[in-house]
């Protein structure tokens, strides 16, 4: 059963409360935050202060996803707000051991994604350090994206590679998960499925969320 990481970046932000408490509610088991810096990816989102005022109502643990240059700069800052997960990407990090070493000192869980350009075997080496890979199945930095196939090839790999170290890493797939789709990808080896515009954008976010986390593979 895979745990299941709503993407608020999908939700209604004139009703931010209510749709966390639909998170509260329902089978979901993360928050997933979407933080955008404009020069990363060609977006902006939200940042610390949501965040804030997102964790004085969320129940569940937030996993907090930066798609910034320079994290470490804010990853105290990330950490005040509320985080207990923090991801970085491995393409802005050039010093990624360092950074996931900073986010385990503050007292979170770190995480690491990858864009599908970059292949899985970048991060073998930096496995035994961190809790969760995030396997970006969609550029970053828009919601709403179709799931790049390829993408499971990439899973089936990561998974071999986390067994054949004897860790447990869990592996998130991010973008592009849909009701449909979502069998094959944890068939492939994923553990935790984001969805956004699935969840939010449906007629009933909640059920989704359960169906999403008791997909028959
Ligand atoms: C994309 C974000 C995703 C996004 C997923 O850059 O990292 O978390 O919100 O949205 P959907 O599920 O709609 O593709
Ligand atoms: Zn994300």
């Amino acid at each position: 059963m895979p745990l299941v990481a709503p993407s608020l970046l999908a939700s209604d932000f004139l009703h931010l409360e209510e749709e966390c408490k639909m998170v509260n509610e329902s089978d979901a088991d993360w928050f997933h935050l979407d933080v955008m810096d404009g020069r990363f990816v060609p977006n902006i989102s939200f940042g610390i202060p949501v965040i804030e005022h997102i964790r004085k109502i969320a129940k569940k643990t937030c996993d907090v996803h930066l798609m910034i240059e320079e994290p470490e700069k804010l990853t105290e800052a990330f950490r005040k707000a509320g985080a207990d997960q923090l991801i970085v990407h491995i393409e802005t990090c050039r010093n990624l051991h360092s950074n996931i070493q900073q986010i385990k000192s503050l007292g979170m869980k770190a995480g690491v994604a990858i864009n599908p350009h970059t292949p899985v075997e970048m991060l073998y080496d930096i496995l035994e350090d961190i809790h969760h890979v995030c396997v970006m199945s969609v550029n970053p930095g828009f919601g709403g994206q179709t799931f790049i196939p390829h993408t499971l090839k990439k899973i089936r790999n990561l998974k071999r590679a986390i067994h054949e170290r004897g860790l447990h890493v869990l592996i998130e797939v991010d973008g592009g998960v849909t009701l449909q789709n979502a069998k094959s990808i944890v068939y492939a080896g994923a553990d935790v499925l984001v969805a956004g515009n699935t969840v939010f954008k449906s007629p009933n976010p909640k059920t989704t969320i359960s169906e999403l986390k008791f997909i028959q593979v």
